[in-house]
């Protein structure tokens, strides 16, 4: 256990070599799952837990923490890997009493099959005190599943957030440094898990204004003991702003889109634009997720399979329109050989998107003089919407 405050320890328990979460999202540096308790004169509260795979590691550290009882459990998120640990903490604690908003409380029922007469339900703003020690319960539904809360300690001024502001990296550092390592960590997970609900996240920040923080206590990753670097990150991130970079995902199988790739990303680079391409034979989906979150524009390169396009290509814009980017440009280059419904079946796609649709550059077999001119084309008119954009 580390004292964050006089009588609140941070319980983390680090996952130094998982590589993946949600058999989906890779994870470079790991992750942590942090869980928080606060000892009041009165009351001892235990906010969220671990994920199942850490059982031993996690009860270890309540046993060894000199504590004999807990009397609440707080659930700021029902997933698993802060909630999956309460049933067994509540086989070592049977008088503790889980608190949850009424969607929380259902949630844990469905996923953890915990009897109902656990559960204490608490209301948006609600308080409970633990002798000297105040909770404020702030409810931030969607960042990222509907019941997701927030908690505040109000006589030491920390925000327990859960994901938000959270970052998969394992560290035995309590507090977050100020760096690039902490920067890109916070930004892939901000990318990965909480673009998509950008409005929401943009009314719980105005909701927060409101509150004096120290400290932000995230369920993933560091501390912030200087919560302003990643408020400030946020603030930047769910904005309208927009940087003028084109992200290039692309796949080739014979070479006549690479051909084409190629060429463009030297158009690109010419007239000054950013070009950040992506082979997706190779990269890490969190990279190109972490470049969606400011890019203006994105062009997919892709070869036709059959009539359609490479099935790894639909894959990622299924993705892309999953986590709903900030993009406002479009478009699509490739190669076919017979079938021609590649750039259809993208733009079919592309339902949660405002972009705008550039003319696609789609052309039959290996690229020729007049296929480059079109690349040419295509790259002037990105730069211009780009500039009239601003
Ligand atoms: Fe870290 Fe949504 O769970």
């Amino acid at each position: 256990m580390k004292e964050i405050k006089k009588n609140v320890f941070y319980i983390g328990v680090q996952d130094w070599d998982r590589r993946l979460f949600d058999e989906l999202i890779p994870l470079p540096d790991g992750t942590s799952y942090n869980s928080y308790l606060i000892i009041g004169n009165e009351k001892i509260a235990l906010i969220d837990t671990a994920d199942p795979s850490k059982e031993t590691e996690f009860l270890h550290k309540l046993k060894v923490s000199g504590i004999e009882r807990i009397d609440y459990i707080i659930s700021n998120h029902a997933e698993q890997d802060h909630s999956g640990l309460i049933p067994k903490v509540v086989e070592l604690y049977p008088e503790a009493k889980i608190i949850a908003n009424k969607k929380g409380k259902e949630m844990l029922i469905d996923l953890l099959q915990i009897p109902e007469d656990k559960f204490i339900i608490i209301n948006d703003g609600e308080k409970i005190s633990l002798g000297g020690k105040t909770l404020e319960f702030i409810f931030a539904p969607w960042v990222h599943w509907p019941e997701t809360m927030l908690t505040y300690l109000l006589e030491d001024k920390i925000l327990f957030t859960c994901d938000l502001f959270g970052s998969h990296l394992a560290t035995s550092k309590l507090f977050a440094e100020e760096d690039n390592k902490v920067y890109e960590a916070a930004k892939r997970y901000y990318a990965e898990i909480m673009m998509p609900f950008r409005a929401n996240i943009r009314n719980h920040l105005k909701k927060i204004e409101n509150y004096e923080i120290d400290i932000i206590a995230p369920s993933h990753g560091p501390v912030y003991n200087k919560p302003n670097f990643i408020l400030n990150a946020y603030k930047e991130w769910i904005s309208d702003n927009v940087k003028e970079e084109v992200i290039l995902p692309f796949i080739s199988m014979h070479g006549s889109t690479r051909a084409m790739v190629e060429y463009f990303i030297d158009a690109l680079i010419k007239r000054g634009m950013i070009v950040k391409p992506f082979n997706l034979t190779k990269t890490d989906i969190g990279e190109l997720a972490i470049s969606l979150v400011d890019a203006s524009t994105m062009v997919i390169a892709s070869p036709t399979v059959l009539t359609g396009p490479h099935p790894h290509i639909l894959s990622v814009v299924y993705l892309v329109n999953l986590l709903r980017p900030k993009l406002k440009y479009f478009s699509v280059i490739g190669s076919y050989g017979w079938g021609r419904r590649m750039f259809e079946m993208i733009k079919n796609m592309l339902t949660n998107l405002k972009v705008e649709i550039i003319e696609p550059v789609i052309i039959k077999g290996y690229p020729k003089e007049n296929d480059f001119k079109l690349l040419d084309k295509l790259a002037d008119e990105i730069i211009n919407k780009n500039k009239k954009g601003g």
